[in-house]
């Protein structure tokens, strides 16, 4: 786990209105940042954009490896960092196949695969759901398996955009120790509209307003 990551005076801007002003922020290794935010104030925005989907107007991703040299963006790269988004898509298949589905993906063998997903889906309190159509899952199940799907190929850096969005208080404290649970091993990068979520995941909770980011205290 050395995967670096630096924004660089990053600024976008939509038909005309700006809606990043220059965001430079040093994220350290394997913390948890919680980002918060207005509805509308860019982090999906900023989120795209640190997870190499969507490229700024001016500014720069830097991504640096274990010798501190800015990597490549290329495949490779990719590979090292995962995006989950609110309402991601599952397949219409078991839950297994959906959390295997990134593990595919990336070349790892039928029964590795397996073994790694049904440990992504039991850290979600998914490990008796394995065989049910992802389809006919309850919302704060397929939300858990999204998360599932997203931890399954051991991302360096995990994004989670609002992980805990339109569930109930079950399903988010699974949700929420699912990511303590990796705290330390990874890098995660959420958002999240729950100030009191933020401070007990997030190492550092970070919040964007008028177009620039800033530690919050506690
Ligand atoms: N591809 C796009 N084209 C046009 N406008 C966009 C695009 N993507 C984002 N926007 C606009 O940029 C602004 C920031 O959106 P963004 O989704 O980043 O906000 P957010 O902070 O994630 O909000 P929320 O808390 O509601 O999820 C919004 O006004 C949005 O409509
Ligand atoms: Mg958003």
């Amino acid at each position: 786990m050395s995967l670096g990551l630096r924004a660089e005076a990053i600024v976008k801007s939509y038909g005309g209105k700006p809606v990043l002003g220059g965001i430079n922020y040093n994220f350290s290794t394997g913390k948890i940042y919680a980002l918060m935010g207005a509805n509308g104030c860019g982090k999906s925005t900023l989120m795209r954009i640190l997870s190499l989907l969507e490229s700024p107007d001016s500014g720069g991703v830097v991504y640096t490896g274990e010798n501190g040299m800015a990597l490549k963006h290329d495949i490779g790269l990719r590979r090292r960092i995962t995006l989950l988004l609110p309402n991601a898509g599952l397949f219409n298949t078991t839950a297994l196949k959906n959390a295997a589905y990134g593990l595919g993906v990336r070349g790892f063998g039928r029964s590795e695969a397996k073994k790694l997903a049904l440990r992504a889906l039991a850290a979600v309190g998914l490990g008796h759901k394995t065989k049910q159509n992802a389809l006919t899952l309850s919302s704060g199940e397929s939300q858990r398996l999204a998360l599932a799907r997203a931890v399954a190929i051991e991302p360096e850096l995990l994004f989670l955009d609002e992980p805990t969005a339109s569930v109930d208080p079950y399903n988010k404290e699974v949700i929420e120790d699912a990511i303590l649970g990796m705290k330390g091993r990874r890098g995660i990068i959420m958002t999240t509209h729950d100030e009191a979520q933020a401070f007990r995941l997030a190492d550092v909770v970070l919040v964007l307003e008028n177009g620039v980011l800033r530690e919050a205290g506690r």
